[in-house]
């Protein structure tokens, strides 16, 4: 085992998976803001979005395996410079897959639910992609691409929550947040998730990287909820008052179109790794021992940027 690459490593994903994986061994993040000399030596600098920058990135760097999740993550973001997300988020997605092949690297490539239009939900891997964003869109084609490229990639669809390094960067921090001030907070009662503990996430890409599946996985949790549902819950479990979250309709809030039903079925996951991952709200009480055992503190190494703090997917 010579290691781990994970790119968008000052991210809510990458950043968690960082801190989990040094744990355990060699893994290096791919950060485009880094300092040269930041944090001993965990980062390499590089603007995946550039060609030149990413050229050779996985043999450089000498890993075995890969987990790539840096992207233009939301789905405003998508819609406001579609040219920079099909870059990052196709480019140089099937890129890097490329070089994982040429390398013999395990790579695991981070899609999303929004592959779907969120009509009927409870989606199979196999279930027609009907993506209704840029952001979808883009994944769709960076699922093809990847798996073109590289035959033993794992595609990982996902949706996920967790503490990040700049403390904003996920819908467990949004209700946090603003639970933690005096306001009360909307939450979506006409948008559903299979949303996962950002551990259990990690945990699963793990345990899915050790084995030799490969192809596209619904990495999600066991039951999900209403965004609402999940608002009313984190306040319960951290002690707020689940009066004070209200709830809303994204189509009252939100310009860009999202998904009303993006539940993911697992049964694939299961096969594979041999259980399933606690649910939506089970989540929550790992999300708080994590806080307990300072967390999020150890995140903020992974946050290089000042300046760009990063946004998420209400
Ligand atoms: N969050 C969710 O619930 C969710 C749901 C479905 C799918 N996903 C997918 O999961 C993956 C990780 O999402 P996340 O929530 O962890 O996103 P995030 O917190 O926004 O992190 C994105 C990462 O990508 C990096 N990045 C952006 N542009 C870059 C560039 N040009 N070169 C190098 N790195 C760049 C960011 O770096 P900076 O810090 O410099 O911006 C950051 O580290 C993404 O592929 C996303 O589409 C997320």
């Amino acid at each position: 085992m010579t290691g781990w690459l994970v790119t968008g490593g000052t991210g809510l994903l990458g950043a968690n998976a960082l801190l989990d994986l040094q744990r355990d061994g060699r893994a290096l993040g791919v950060a485009r803001n880094v300092p040269a000399d930041a944090s001993g030596g965990l980062f390499v600098r590089a603007d995946l979005s550039s060609r030149a920058a990413r050229s050779g990135l996985v043999a450089k760097m000498g890993v075995d395996h890969v987990l790539h999740t840096a992207a233009i993550a939301t789905i405003e973001g998508c819609e406001s410079d579609p040219e920079g997300a099909f870059e990052l988020n196709v480019r140089a997605s099937e890129d890097l897959a490329a070089q994982a092949y040429a390398e013999d690297a395990r790579f695991i490539f981070i899609s999303t639910d929004a592959v779907f239009d969120g009509e009927s939900g409870d989606y199979a891997e196999e279930d027609p992609t009907s993506p209704i964003s840029e952001y979808g869109r883009g994944k769709v084609e960076a699922e093809r691409r990847v798996l073109a490229a590289n035959p033993d990639a794992v595609v990982a669809r996902v949706n996920f929550y967790g503490w990040s390094p700049t403390g904003t960067r996920s819908l467990a921090e949004f209700f946090y947040n603003r639970l933690s001030t005096d306001a009360d907070v909307g939450g979506f009662t006409d948008v559903k998730v299979s949303t996962t503990y950002v551990g259990h996430l990690v945990r699963a890409i793990r345990e899915l990287a050790a084995t030799d599946a490969s192809g596209i996985f619904h990495v999600a949790a066991s039951h999900g909820v209403s965004k609402y549902e999940f608002g009313r819950a984190l306040a319960e479990r951290f002690g707020f008052d689940p009066g004070r979250v209200n709830s809303v309709l994204s189509t009252d809030v939100l310009d860009a179109p999202r998904g009303a039903d993006l539940r993911l079925r697992t049964d694939r996951l299961r096969a594979a790794i041999g259980h399933d991952l606690p649910s939506t709200i089970a989540g929550l009480r790992d999300l708080q021992a994590d806080r307990h055992a300072g967390r999020p503190e150890l995140l903020k190494k992974f946050d290089h940027n000042e300046e760009t703090h990063g946004t998420f997917d209400r």
